[in-house]
C-alpha cells in the first residue's frame, strides 16, 4: 500500500485527500499543517495529521506540496531533511518554477502538476509535468494521487503547465463568468433569480454532459443546434460579431503572462 504525505491541508489538498481516501485502494495519508481546525476535518476522513513535520514524512512514497506559493520555501526549509531518500516530491502550487525546488531542496526529484478547483467534486482536470530522469514510479504515484479528483493530462514540457494554468486552471472562472452573463440577460428580462440560475447552470452542464457522451467535436454539436436563419444562429451572430475567439485568445494571454509575472518573483 501507498503512503503518500501532504505538506498544507487546505482547500486543494483537502479535496485530493477527499478523493484519495473514498478510494477502494485508498493509501494511507498523513497530512501536516498548522492549522488545528483543517486537521481536524482530515483526521475525521481517515488521514493520520501531524502539528509539525517529523519522522513521518520519511515513510512517504509521495510528499504532496500544497501550500501557497508565497509559504512553499518557508515551509520546505522544516521538511527537507525527513525527505524519504527513495521517494518524490509533487508540488501543485502555482507559478514555481523546478529550477527553485531544485535550490530548496537541494535536486530532491520533483514533479509538477497544475490541477483545478472542480477536483473538489471529483471533476477536476489536471496537468501533470514529469521530469527526465524521475522513476517510472515516482510517475505512477503522482498519476495516481491526482486521478483521484479527475482526470490527468501530461504535459511535454514544463512551460506547458503555464497554458494548464490559463486553461482548465482559470478556466471554471471563465465558465462562471459566461453563466453569470447568461443568468443577467434572463433576470433583466424579469425571470426571478433562482430560476434564471437554475438556466445557466442546466445549460452549462447539459452540453458539457452531451459533448462528453457524444465526443463529437464542438463545433459540430453547435451547429446541431444551429438551424438556418434560426433563432441560435441569430444570438451565435452577435457573438461573432464581437468576435469571442479574439476574446478568449487575448483573456488566455493575459492570465499566461500573469504567470510570467508572477513565475519571476520565486527566481
Ligand atoms: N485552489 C485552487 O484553485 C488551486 C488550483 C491549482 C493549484 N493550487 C495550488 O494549491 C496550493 C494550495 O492552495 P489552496 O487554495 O489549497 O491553499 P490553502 O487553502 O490556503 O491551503 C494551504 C494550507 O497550508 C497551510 N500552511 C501554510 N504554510 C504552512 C506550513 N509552513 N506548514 C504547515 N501548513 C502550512 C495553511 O495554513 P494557514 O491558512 O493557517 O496559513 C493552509 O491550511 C497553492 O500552491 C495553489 O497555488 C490551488
Amino acid at each position: 500500500m501507498r503512503t503518500i504525505g501532504f505538506l498544507g491541508g487546505g482547500n486543494m489538498a483537502g479535496a485530493i485527500i477527499g478523493g484519495l481516501l473514498r478510494l477502494d485502494d485508498a493509501p494511507v495519508i498523513h497530512v501536516v499543517d498548522h492549522n488545528p481546525a483543517k486537521l481536524e476535518r482530515l483526521a475525521a476522513l481517515g488521514a493520520k495529521t501531524h502539528e509539525a513535520p517529523g519522522d513521518w514524512i520519511t515513510a512517504c512514497d509521495l510528499f504532496v506540496l500544497a501550500v501557497k506559493p508565497q509559504g512553499m520555501k518557508d515551509a520546505l526549509g522544516p521538511v527537507k531533511a525527513f525527505l524519504n531518500p527513495k521517494g518524490a516530491a509533487l508540488t501543485i502550487a502555482a507559478g514555481i518554477e523546478s529550477a527553485a525546488y531544485a535550490e530548496w531542496l537541494s535536486g530532491y526529484p520533483l514533479i509538477r502538476s497544475m490541477p483545478n478547483t472542480p477536483a473538489m467534486v471529483g471533476e477536476g482536470v489536471t496537468g501533470l509535468w514529469v521530469p527526465e530522469g524521475i522513476a517510472p514510479e515516482h510517475a505512477e504515484a503522482a498519476e495516481f494521487v491526482l486521478s483521484a479528483v479527475g482526470r490527468v493530462v501530461r504535459v511535454a514540457k514544463e512551460g506547458d503547465i503555464d497554458l494548464v494554468g490559463a486553461i482548465p486552471g482559470s478556466g471554471p472562472a471563465y465558465v462562471f463568468r459566461f453563466m453569470e452573463a447568461l443568468q443577467a440577460a434572463a433576470v433583466r428580462r424579469g425571470m426571478p433569480e433562482a430560476d434564471a440560475k437554475a438556466l445557466a447552470l442546466g445549460t452549462v452542464k447539459g452540453a458539457a454532459l452531451l459533448a462528453e457522451a457524444s465526443g463529437k467535436p464542438f463545433s459540430e454539436l453547435r451547429e446541431q443546434v444551429t438551424s438556418k436563419g434560426g433563432t441560435t444562429a441569430r444570438a451565435l451572430a452577435v457573438m461573432n460579431a464581437r468576435d469571442i475567439d479574439a476574446m478568449m485568445d487575448e483573456a488566455v494571454g493575459a492570465a499566461i503572462a500573469r504567470t510570467l509575472e508572477m513565475k519571476a518573483m520565486f527566481r
